[in-house]
């Protein structure tokens, strides 16, 4: 799809200064400081993050290369190198601040229990050595699937310890994704747990697990549970282990292993335009370096701070900003188990008065649904210990920003809006707080040492003000993935179709305005963005053309208040057309489907039926078409190409 025609219709001219209580004491203060920064990587590229490097990673031994452009676009950074990603995240703290809290976790039921950086220490220890006791070793993939506990968190960084590959999948993913996800990756362990407690009810983890196994999976040997919620579980005799057998007598010392900068911290998995997601690999150096200079200049993090970042660990979000940055600077997080609204909706703002959160870091969506249930609820709780506020997923609304601004951050908290991807590995774009003043829906401008560009078609930067073009990154940058799991091929295909090669192509469309601030339009593939996160429409339509009853299906996204995008499927099923084209107990059960299929976040909200589906001659599906028919607007295409011009009505609704 062509991005050249795209102007932007936000004229959005609010500018919020950086606050001067909060410039006081920031890290990054002033204009000319990170002028200064830029102006240094700009002149010297390599340099400037090769002094990072030095200066905020601990090594075992130094590198020399800092970027090997040999295997383009392999990149890989500071490739002779060798460090620990957890020795980074815990042994040196250790001597300094020990007893200082590393984890405040509060359980959904209402459960809190805090560990320091020593009792941290000592359960990834603890952990990683019952994982080494069960035949693990450096490289072998582990897969993840917990509830948002600390042990989720424990259980990367073991993984992290040993130099074993770990792949989280969200707790909100079926059976049948979980299966996928371990079988591209060959795990030979899986970690879960007996459930976890969301939305007042227990989420039946360890079940779907053994759903997925029983159905695949044949490279796991061993799953270990953890006990959470303590109800009845199947436990099968010689494969599955509990985490407190596992660890009973381990030492709670464990050597990390020392690996090289380039080795493979982990998989992620996600979605793209077409076929199966994509397992998204990362590096340790590189990847672990993105993540402690984002905590530093986006969230200007300090000891004295509270750091909440409310993604959950199945996504990079909750790996960059709960699992890995925060702990690799020392800092104190707060992990919460469940539910934004149990047992009211008061709970998030709750949790910030009682444990003194100084910094929130949000989603979009959650923004929205809060923002819903009115004023009356954060102004019951005390949220003056909040200091700055972020947000990251989707573009955010500036109704929603003015809010956040608002009645969260009552106008004294500068927002962080940052743009960055799963691929990107850490932030990108957004305002250093202290030094870069903000406007509601902008992620303001790239950071130090990220070359980030909105360039035509031909690769040319675009100047013009609010002219639309690709998102790109013209320089590769230390977190970065690296490609994706075992298909290289694809991550050529996908990232460096363009241009020559020569750019990163993030999939997104974004303008600058006359300040040069940057804009994100959205996406020029065919993927969604529910609620933050991305499914590809392709994955939906696999979905639900596996159903029996279903011929053919096309997917698309409508704008929707509270998730930014709600999916809306035109389904035509084997045999008639229901009359009028509404079948409520089909669209239950398709919808239950897709749930079961993938999750619950990639269920239709809407299902329309058809006799066929909208196609020009060649036979493709006019996408534009449908999302315009989703969008309740007029139709100003060319129809002329379509086949059978009649079903133009069913798609809409009207017959
Ligand atoms: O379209 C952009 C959108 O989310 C995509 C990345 O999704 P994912 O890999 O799941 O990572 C989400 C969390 C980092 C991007 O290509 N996106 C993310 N943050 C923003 C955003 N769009 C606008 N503004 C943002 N702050």
């Amino acid at each position: 799809m062509s991005v050249e025609n795209i102007d932007s219709v936000l004229n959005e001219e609010r500018l919020f200064e950086p606050a001067a209580i909060f410039k006081a004491d920031a890290r990054i203060s002033s204009a000319d400081t990170l002028a200064t920064m830029r102006h240094h990587a700009n002149e010297d590229y390599t340099g400037f993050w090769a002094e990072q490097a030095r200066s905020e990673i601990s090594w075992h031994q130094p590198f020399s290369t800092v970027l090997d452009k040999s295997h383009a676009p392999h990149y890989q950074w500071f490739s002779d190198g060798l460090m620990n990603v957890s020795y980074n995240c815990l042994d040196r703290h250790l001597e300094t601040k020990g007893n200082h809290t590393a984890i405040v976790f509060e359980g959904e039921q209402g459960d809190i229990r805090t560990l320091t950086y020593h009792q941290l220490y000592a359960d990834v220890c603890a952990f990683a050595n019952a994982l080494k006791a069960q035949g693990i070793t450096k490289g072998d993939r582990i897969v993840i699937y917990m509830p948002m506990i600390p042990e989720a968190v424990i259980a990367m960084q073991a993984c992290a310890r040993i130099g074993a590959i770990h792949s989280v999948v969200f707790g909100g993913f079926s059976a049948e994704s979980l299966k996928d996800r371990i079988e591209d990756a060959g795990a030979r362990m899986l970690i879960t747990a007996d459930g976890g407690h969301r939305g007042g009810k227990i989420v039946e983890l360890k079940a779907a697990a053994d759903k997925a196994l029983a159905s695949g999976c044949a490279t796991i040997e061993k799953v270990i549970v953890y006990q959470r919620t303590g109800h009845a579980i199947e436990f099968k005799e010689g494969r599955d282990l509990w985490w407190h057998d596992a660890i009973d007598c381990m030492d709670s010392i464990c050597m990390p292993e020392w690996v090289e900068a380039e080795h493979p911290l982990f998989l992620l998995y996600t979605s793209g335009s077409t076929g199966k997601p994509k397992g998204i690999q990362h590096s340790s150096a590189g990847y672990l370096l993105g993540t402690i200079t984002s905590m530093k200049w986006v969230f200007d993090i300090r000891d004295s701070d509270t750091f909440w970042c409310t993604a959950d660990v199945g996504w990079v979000t909750g790996h960059s900003y709960v699992a890995y940055g925060p702990l690799a600077v020392g800092a104190t997080i707060l992990i919460y188990e469940g539910a934004p609204t149990v047992p009211n909706a008061g709970r998030f703002w709750d949790i910030c008065q009682r444990h003194k959160v100084t910094i929130f870091y949000t989603a979009p969506t959650a923004i929205r649904a809060l923002m819903k249930l009115g004023d009356e609820i954060p102004a019951q709780y005390d949220l003056s210990s909040l200091r700055l506020l972020g947000s990251v997923g989707e573009p955010i609304n500036p109704e929603a920003w003015i809010w956040y601004h608002k009645t969260i951050g009552q106008e004294r908290c500068p927002i962080v809006d940052t743009w960055w991807q799963t691929e990107t590995g850490c932030i990108m774009i957004a305002p250093i707080p202290g030094a870069v003043a903000t406007k509601p829906g902008s992620c303001t401008l790239p950071l130090p040492g990220i070359i980030a560009d909105v360039v035509d078609e031909n690769g040319n930067s675009i100047n013009e003000p609010n002219k639309g073009g690709y998102l790109v990154i013209k320089k590769p940058w230390p977190s970065m993935l690296r490609t994706v799991w075992g298909d290289d091929e694809r991550y050529i295909k996908t990232y460096w179709p363009k241009f020559g090669g020569k750019y990163y192509l993030a999939g997104d469309s974004a303008r600058r305005d006359k300040d040069g601030y940057f804009w994100i339009m959205g996406r020029i593939d065919d993927v969604l963005n529910v609620s933050g996160h991305r499914l590809g429409t392709m994955e939906v339509e696999s979905a639900l053309v596996a159903h029996p009853r279903v011929a053919e299906a096309a997917v698309v996204g409508r704008p929707d208040e509270i998730k930014g995008e709600a999916i809306f499927a035109y389904v035509v099923l084997k045999g008639t057309r229901p009359a009028g084209g509404v079948d409520e107990v089909l669209t239950k059960e398709l919808r239950a489907w897709v749930a079961e299929q993938i999750g619950p976040i990639a269920k239709p909200d809407d299902i329309r039926y058809s006799d066929n589906l909208p196609k020009t001659r060649s036979g493709k599906i006019m996408r534009r078409l449908l999302r315009t028919i989703a969008k309740g607007e007029e139709i100003t295409q060319d129809t002329s190409t379509l086949e059978n011009e009649a079903i133009l009505l069913q798609l809409q609704g009207k017959v």
